[in-house]
């Protein structure tokens, strides 16, 4: 275990009375923070670290009956757990997956906002896996990779939306040079999966009618680290550092911390120049994450983290069709606490970072795209990039090794769109014309119904075949993905 390794608590709520929650190493080493409270529960996630520069596991796929919120939820696992067990590694890390399906359908798996080979048995969702049949994934975090929190999850085209909606999704943590500044550091540190779910009486998921397949499935039941409303512990004048990430295949979350203070350090998987305090909500469409600092400097109460209600397009798409299908759709029109923070002991003080790491600007671009989102039919399809559903023997977006290019991500449908790139992620220059507020990497970028987004990326390495896709997964499953193909210089 290396120092990055102690000094790592990760937290995953518990109801009720419970204070601090250490996970469980997967190599049962016990960690000794004397401001951790063990506590006994069979709901504690494995957290798997790497060693001497390699993270290997096992990773199962299979269905399985789990605990989830107050009842007995039978899910697609990772492992037998939903979310699925934490991954950390350290940039320059080999990690290593033994993956087995066990599930009655193909799968595969995608590792969510890293920036790694596309090809070979690294990132690549092209494989498939079939039920009953073995893959080993295997990849190199570069030396260079930002450190955040990235995560895995299915990406088999047609099914993705259901197997996610099952419950297949797990953290992946990369350690790098964020975590080496002195806070963060010193914070206690959480993790929160958001996930939300649709049980029938037997627990089971339940597969959406065609008009909320269309729309994207979203649930009723919100759960946090696979839990309902857990509590999480801050330190009293210490630093607790947040890291939320959206697992739903559909819901939007528009998040506030009532009444507490917090700020933002980094989004998906980019660092902020420095910590900027959240003033209203934040909103965190599928696949996003935000790191997050709260300061322990309020009156030591239970706050509230609510969900506020937010309206992604289905008003448009179902005209009047009023509230009884607002209820079957998972749609809020109130605000929900989905966790609490309590404070715990008086630790000592823990100040902000007064800053980060800054982003440095991509260079102008050598060509300029646009990629228009809309509703249609094409072969099938109804979910359509440039007029066209996915199709993986097309590429859609051939770019060169080592080129810059802006992208003009068109949203003409009344819904809201959130665009996710695959291997490289890119900086957001505007939204409407508006300048982007935070000069920060990221790989999915919201774009809200009749809205148009700006952004830059640029492809330094890794060629091969890749996807950008729609994060609402049911849009993604009914076509909204293209292949984009880095192509080296000189061919
Ligand atoms: Cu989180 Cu292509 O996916
Ligand atoms: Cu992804
Ligand atoms: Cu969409």
């Amino acid at each position: 275990m290396t120092a990055i390794n102690r000094r790592t608590f990760l937290t995953w709520g518990l109801t009720g009375t419970a204070a601090f929650l250490s996970t469980r190493c997967a190599n049962s080493l016990t960690f000794g923070n004397p401001r951790t409270a063990f506590s006994s529960t069979d709901r504690l996630p494995t957290h798997h670290f790497s060693q001497s520069g390699l993270l290997e596991l096992s990773l199962q796929a299979r269905q399985q009956p789990v605990p989830l919120g107050n009842q007995t939820a039978t899910l697609l696992t990772y492992n037998g757990q939903v979310p699925g067990p934490i991954l950390e590694a350290k940039t320059g890390d080999t990690v290593r997956i033994d993956f087995e399906n066990q599930l009655a359908q193909t799968t595969n798996l995608h590792f969510h906002g890293l920036h790694i080979p596309p090809t070979g048995n690294a990132d690549n969702v092209f494989l498939a896996v079939p039920s009953g049949a073995t893959q080993r994934y295997e990849f190199v975090v570069p030396g260079q990779h930002p450190g955040g929190l990235f995560w895995y999850h299915p990406h088999h085209h047609g099914v993705v939306a259901k197997q996610v909606f099952g419950g297949l999704a797990g953290p992946l943590i990369i350690r790098g040079q964020v975590d080496e500044i002195p806070e963060v550091r010193a914070a206690e540190e959480a993790i929160l999966v958001l996930q939300d779910f649709d049980l029938n009486r037997q627990g089971q998921p339940r597969e959406p009618m065609p008009m909320f397949r269309r729309w994207g499935r979203q649930g009723n039941l919100m759960t946090v680290n696979g839990e309902l409303m857990p509590t999480l512990t801050i330190p009293q004048s210490g630093l607790l550092r947040v890291r939320l990430l959206n697992a739903s295949p559909s819901r939007i979350y528009r998040l506030r911390l009532d009444n507490h203070p917090w700020h933002l350090m980094g989004l998906d998987g980019g660092t902020l120049p420095d910590p900027v305090e959240i003033e209203e909500d934040l909103t965190l469409a599928p696949g996003e994450r935000a790191d997050i600092l709260v300061p322990g400097t309020r009156e030591p109460n239970r706050y509230s983290l609510l969900s506020l209600p937010y309206d992604r397009g289905i008003t448009d798409m179902m005209g009047g069709m009023g509230g009884q299908h607002h209820r079957r759709a998972g749609i809020d029109h109130a605000p929900r606490e989905i966790a609490r923070l309590q404070y715990g002991e008086t630790t000592t003080v823990v100040p902000l970072p007064k800053t980060l790491i800054p982003t440095t600007p991509l260079p102008e671009p050598i060509r300029r795209r646009e990629f228009v989102l809309d509703h249609g039919i094409d072969h099938g399809h109804s979910f359509l990039i440039n007029g066209r559903g996915f199709d993986h023997h097309r590429v859609d977006t051939p770019v060169q090794l080592g080129t810059v290019e802006d992208w003009r991500i068109i949203n003409k449908a009344g819904m809201d769109h959130p665009f996710h790139v695959h291997t490289n992620a890119f900086q957001v220059l505007s939204r409407n014309g508006q300048s982007f507020p935070f000069q920060v990497w990221k790989d999915v970028v919201n774009v809200k119904a009749y809205e148009s987004v700006d952004l830059r990326i640029a492809f330094n390495d890794f060629p091969g075949k890749t996807v950008y896709h729609c994060h609402i997964l049911d849009h993604e499953d009914q076509g909204m993905m293209g292949i984009l193909e880095i192509q080296p210089a000189s061919v």
